[in-house]
């Protein structure tokens, strides 16, 4: 069945769960809080965008540096993103409440939350206007890390090993041709001396 959302609640179609940390930091003050509403913006250069509210201190300090970093939480830290989220610097340092390292980023001023699993380290564009009227910030982004464990060759691995097996055995059926069995599943096949016999991999076969 197919429901009307209210449009007061439209954006929770587009935003239902990626949320990052933003960290920020003018002169001695640092703080991070969580913004669900980032969003890339064009590929070269590398340009992101995101909604920091004007109540927030995040806010005071990323006008005042012109920069800031998008922190990219892992599913144990969603306690901690959700207190962030809840709790502004003006009150608490947040990051020893809710157990946050601060590490060095390479190209900005602003710390990288160090239990993230990737950064994206970004300076404001000339776009005030925009920040005024919108309270969104577009940003380049100078430089992104990632942990290996987790992204490497330009890739989430997310343990979806199955799923892209079966995304690259439709896109050979599609080609017309038959996917090679599985390693270590045993198929009749040709091998390449002409014996012709129950082999590993076809063109395996010991002779
Ligand atoms: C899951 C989640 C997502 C949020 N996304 C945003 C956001 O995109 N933009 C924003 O301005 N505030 C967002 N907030 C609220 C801020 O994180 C919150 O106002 C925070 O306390 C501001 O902290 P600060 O005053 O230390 O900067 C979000 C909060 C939560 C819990």
């Amino acid at each position: 069945m197919r429901v009307d959302v209210p449009l007061a609640k439209a954006y929770l179609l587009l935003n239902h769960g990626p949320v990052t940390l933003v960290s920020s930091r003018a002169g001695l003050r640092t703080d991070v809080m969580a913004a669900a509403w980032a969003t890339p913006l064009d590929f070269d250069p590398p340009k992101v965008t995101v909604v920091i509210d004007r109540s927030t201190l995040t806010r005071e300090l990323v006008e005042a540096s012109r920069e800031f970093a998008l922190n990219i939480p892992p599913r144990r830290l969603a306690d901690a993103t959700l207190g962030v989220g809840s709790v502004s610097g003006r009150q608490s340092d947040k990051w020893s409440e809710f157990g946050l390292a601060a590490m060095p980023a390479s190209r900005i001023g602003a710390p990288l939350v160090a239990e993230c699993i990737a950064w994206l380290e970004c300076r404001l564009l000339d776009e005030q206007a925009v920040e005024q009227r919108h309270d969104l910030f577009v940003a380049e982004v100078v430089a992104a890390s990632a942990d290996d464990r987790v992204f490497s060759g330009g890739r989430w691995h997310f343990g979806d090993a199955p799923l892209r097996r079966r995304r690259a055995v439709l896109l050979r059926r599609r080609a017309g041709r038959r996917p090679p069995p599985r390693q270590g599943v045993r198929a009749t096949g040709r091998c390449t001396c002409g014996w012709s016999r129950a082999i590993s991999l076809p063109g395996t076969c010991a002779h």
